[in-house]
């Protein structure tokens, strides 16, 4: 253990029976004194065991990590994606109009810009008919894409579902073809724009779709290639695919594939609510980047998100976290943040090599409230390990006429919050039972499958609406959440090595299981569970 964690360790072991409920009965003013403002955004994360002399460590942890000056680093473009050798610019993408940024001497933003008038123009001609299919008006747009070049736009797509008035948009990423059967078979080839969305264009899944697209395509189209567009960094291999380079969307490689949606990536979403919307929704990041850069680490939202992060995972030992957004629009928010996270921040080693002296990143998971409650939240509540939960709630839905079920939505959300903390004792439990007749072994028995330990952390994120600026500002806020947290755990957010094994043994095992070649070499169960899947 280093020395940067151990101030930090030495104070929980001594404060590790804090109870929240005690530290809301010393301080009337905890709620607003450990919450976070971004404009009228809250973050409230007076409902965890932190204190103010652990918030005062966390802050200094994230100053003597380097927070600020890699901060800089990064929005300067410089190369902090050491092992790739690239500038993590994701935030160019949502920069400010006027904004210069350089990479190797040479200012990004007006291809950015470039780019995404051409993104503009084609997602106008495809909504207003100006842009056909052999059939006509386009109605249907797919977007082929695996990982970030999927769960970003397919995430905000359905988030923002009140802005659609463009044609449906539909969203494939799995090989299993089951995925595209099932997308295409309702759809006309001859009014389909298909989208194939790959930073390498090289993934397997992606291309084995695409494949099949065209083939689908082709069934009914003259020249299925004028019913495609692609979007990737890699021009020459979409020229090689056929697609014409009026409908290639580039983008360079120190965009990260989770960090992508903001740039031609989210070109499908752009159709479905156009570039006006979809410039409200990198207002809505450019807002958060501004107040990550901006504000004092305690006041800073992103940067207090990171820290009690690192209070849950790193100090207080609590592997997973479960991010609960109790609006069903974010339903794929948490598929989203698994990527953004556990891709991002679930490493071994330091930026250096050497081991890290802390555990990486949580497992990140959830669902969307108030359907968990009915599902997982019994372990939540009564399980033996603690899981700190992540809710997210708007102060008003969408939908005027159905107010109070926006209520009942709210009121669930603050009351889960409530329980876990609150918990239930012995002793109500022992009354509880006593009220229903229970007396003796029975009654403390019974009591005792009622009880409730309490004390469990929860976060939570308040956002006035879940419009495309606000789901900008969430998105951004998560991102920083994780530069912040990879900085002090001292790793490269911002590689992935560790899915490449996988896929070159998944490119083996296909001559084995077309039968080309045998299973010599493969271990016991591989070669077992091969020889029972040919049949
Ligand atoms: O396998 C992981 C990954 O490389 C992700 O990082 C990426 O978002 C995804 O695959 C898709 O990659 P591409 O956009 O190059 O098809």
């Amino acid at each position: 253990m280093s020395d940067k964690w151990q101030a930090l360790k030495t104070y929980h072991a001594t404060a590790e029976a804090t109870r929240i409920l005690d530290l809301f009965a010393a301080d009337p003013a905890r709620a607003q004194r450990f919450s976070a403002r971004a404009g009228e955004m809250l973050f409230d994360y007076s409902k965890t065991t932190m204190d103010d002399r652990a918030r005062a460590l966390l802050i200094d942890l994230a100053r003597v990590s380097g927070v600020a000056e890699k901060r800089a680093a990064m929005f300067g473009g410089e190369k902090i994606n050491a092992t790739e050798g690239r500038a993590v610019l994701h935030v160019a993408l949502r920069a400010p109009e006027g904004a210069s940024i350089l990479v190797d001497g040479h200012d990004v933003m007006p291809e950015v810009r470039a780019t995404r008038a051409r993104m503009a123009g084609f997602a106008n001609a495809v909504r207003e008919g100006r842009f056909v299919g052999q059939g006509g008006r386009i109605t249907d747009v797919v977007n082929i894409g695996i990982g970030g070049s999927d769960l970003g736009p397919a995430m905000a797509t359905l988030a923002l579902a009140p802005y659609h008035d463009g044609p449906r948009v539909h969203y494939v990423s799995n090989v299993d073809g089951a995925h595209i059967h099932d997308t295409l078979a309702g759809l006309n080839p001859e009014t389909t724009l298909v989208i194939v969305a790959s930073k390498t264009f090289t993934t397997v899944e992606t291309m084995a779709n695409a494949d099949t697209a065209r083939r689908w395509m082709a069934t009914r189209v003259k020249t299925p290639a004028s019913q495609f567009a692609a979007v990737s960094t890699a021009g020459e291999k979409t020229a090689a695919y056929g697609i014409d380079p009026e409908r290639v969307f580039g983008f360079e490689d120190w965009v990260g594939g989770r960090y992508s949606m903001w740039g031609p990536i989210g070109l499908a979403l752009m159709i479905a609510i156009g570039p006006a919307q979809f410039d409200a929704f990198l207002a809505g990041g450019r807002d958060m980047d501004e107040r990550f850069v901006n504000e004092p680490l305690e006041q800073n939202m992103s940067v207090m998100l990171a820290l009690v992060g690192i209070w849950h995972n790193q100090i207080c030992g609590h592997a997973t976290r479960a991010v609960l957004p109790y609006d069903q629009r974010l339903s794929r928010l948490p598929a989203f943040l698994q990527q953004l996270e556990m891709e991002s921040n679930g490493k071994r080693v330091a930026i250096d090599g050497s081991d890290l002296t802390t555990h990486s990143g949580p497992v990140v998971w959830g669902e969307p409230g108030t359907n968990g409650q009915h599902a997982f939240y019994q372990l939540i509540h009564q399980g033996t390990r603690v899981v700190p939960c992540e809710f997210l709630i708007a102060r008003e839905g969408h939908e005027p006429d159905l107010g109070h079920q926006h209520l009942l939505l709210v009121a669930n959300c603050l009351a889960q919050s409530e329980a876990l903390m609150r918990g239930r004792s012995l002793e109500e439990a022992r009354a509880i039972m006593a009220q229903k007749g229970a007396t003796g072994a029975e009654l403390e028995c019974q009591a005792r499958h009622r009880v409730f330990p309490g004390n469990r952390p929860s976060t939570t994120l308040v956002y006035p609406k879940l419009t495309p600026f606000t789901l900008g500002q969430i998105i951004a806020l998560y991102e920083h959440r994780v530069f912040v947290e990879g900085v002090i755990l001292d790793l490269n957010s911002y590689d992935q090595w560790g899915v490449e094994l996988g896929k070159e043994l998944a490119l083996a095992l296909q001559p084995v299981l077309e039968g080309r070649q045998g299973t010599d070499g493969k271990d016991g169960s591989t070669a077992a569970l091969v020889r029972y899947l040919r049949g």
